[in-house]
């Protein structure tokens, strides 16, 4: 396999006729076992496993008795939208959560299964490579760097090309949006948003949704925001672009969409659940496709996914699990405490090396940041000099993570 260095993308337009999935480097996670590969963590400590995002708060109570209830709709086949009691429990939860005034389930609403299909097959309904070559370029898709991986293999895929938006310290990790020449806009079809954002934790503020909004406008560009880490932040709760867009008075979500998800906010990322919501015009289109792949969510799945909506209780509880753990953490460690999502993005001096030390030293798994990135036109990848660790298994186990992260010697 090629270096990752030499099939990353440059935000220089790639005339390579290499296949799109080959210019795709190894899913994070995989070159995390790569690096592992023939190293044991340290015997004499439990191991802390803070590698991956996944939420392990215990299954909320409505779970069981409601699949217990509907356990007959697995003899239907579901349809690919999803019914309408889950559709209006989301368009209810968005009004609720958001203020919004209305939010149609038939026309503005899609259910998803989680949102990792439908980040990455959104790109495949609203780029389109065959026009824009007519024009003489292909699109770009823009998206934040380091980034949730999906949204890098969605452009290749679809025919675009990737614009990675550097998130620093400098602007709190916000992509700078001022900082983007006026070609590169002019040639954008979609802009991925993360907020609360995986790895930094950054929260798009309505300033800056705003801001987005207006270029959208002038330079003709759909707006996806993932905002599956919406229900877990420190003080503030996230704006979503929706809240913006109709604070602006934009018509119908005019080219916005969001994807949000069971899979944090509920602690449910096996029950593989999600919504798309925002502008009915997007929501045909990406139906249409959907029509065609199909990701449908089982009926009895869907009764659960409508009664997580529909309560905040557990949410609430999660929340203060991540806050006390984020607290634990910070404590021992010292730093500031991320706006939002559970995890930290800590500065080291050389993130795959510490990762590896981290591992042999300290048995604890965390993610090289610049896994995260990657490089841009001149060599630099954001994501390196960080590495990412989840607070998913409660205070205690945050503050030992800490405990043990601060005596790692690389
Ligand atoms: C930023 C971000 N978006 C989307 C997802 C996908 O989650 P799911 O498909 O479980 O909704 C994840 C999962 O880790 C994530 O971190």
């Amino acid at each position: 396999m090629l270096p990752v260095a030499l099939i990353s993308p440059s935000n220089v337009k790639n005339k390579s006729m290499q296949p799109r999935l080959d210019r795709l480097g190894a899913y994070p996670f995989e070159r995390l076992k790569a690096l592992f590969d023939g190293s044991q963590p340290n015997p004499d400590m439990a191991h802390i496993d803070a590698g991956a995002g996944e939420p392990r708060l215990p299954l909320p109570g409505f779970v069981a008795p409601t699949l217990q209830q509907h356990l007959a709709g697995f003899s239907k086949y579901p349809s690919t939208v999803g019914g309408m009691e889950l559709r209006t429990a989301i368009a209810n939860w968005l009004v609720h959560r958001y203020g919004l005034s209305s939010v149609n389930p038939a026309t503005q609403v899609l259910s998803a299964n989680g949102t990792r299909e439908s980040l990455f097959a959104i790109a495949h309904a609203l780029v389109n490579p065959e026009a824009e070559k007519q024009s003489g370029c292909e699109p770009y898709v823009m998206m934040p760097n380091p980034m949730y991986q999906i949204y890098l293999g969605a452009a290749y895929t679809a025919g675009a090309e990737p614009y990675l938006m550097a998130c620093n310290s400098d602007t709190g990790f916000a992509p700078d949006l001022g900082s983007i020449p006026d070609k590169v806009w002019a040639e954008t079809a979609l802009v991925y948003v993360c907020s609360p954002s995986n790895p930094t934790g950054w929260i798009a503020d309505e300033a800056w949704y705003g801001e987005l909004l207006a270029l959208a406008d002038k330079y003709d560009f759909f707006i996806v925001s993932d905002e599956c880490y919406s229900e877990i932040y420190w003080t503030d709760k996230p704006t979503g672009l929706l809240q913006v867009a109709e604070k602006l008075g934009r018509e119908g979500f005019s080219r916005c969409l969001v994807m949000n998800s069971l899979s944090k906010r509920s602690a449910l990322p096996g029950l593989r659940s999600g919504l798309i919501a925002g502008d009915a015009a997007l929501i045909k289109r990406f139906s249409k496709l959907r029509s065609y792949t199909g990701p449908a969510t089982p009926l009895p799945l869907q009764h659960i996914a409508a009664a997580a909506w529909s309560d905040e209780t557990h949410v609430q509880a999660h929340l203060e699990v991540y806050r006390q753990s984020l607290k634990a953490f910070f404590d021992i460690y010292g730093g500031e405490i991320p706006a939002g999502s559970f995890f930290v993005w800590l500065p080291v001096e050389a993130d795959e090396a510490f990762a590896l030390a981290a591992y042999q030293q300290q048995a604890v798994t965390v993610l090289p940041g610049s896994y995260l990135g990657t490089a841009d036109a001149n060599g630099i990848n954001p994501g390196s000099g960080y590495i990412r660790a989840a607070l998913i298994d409660g205070p205690e186990a945050a503050a030992e993570l800490a405990r043990r992260l601060k005596e790692v010697r690389v």
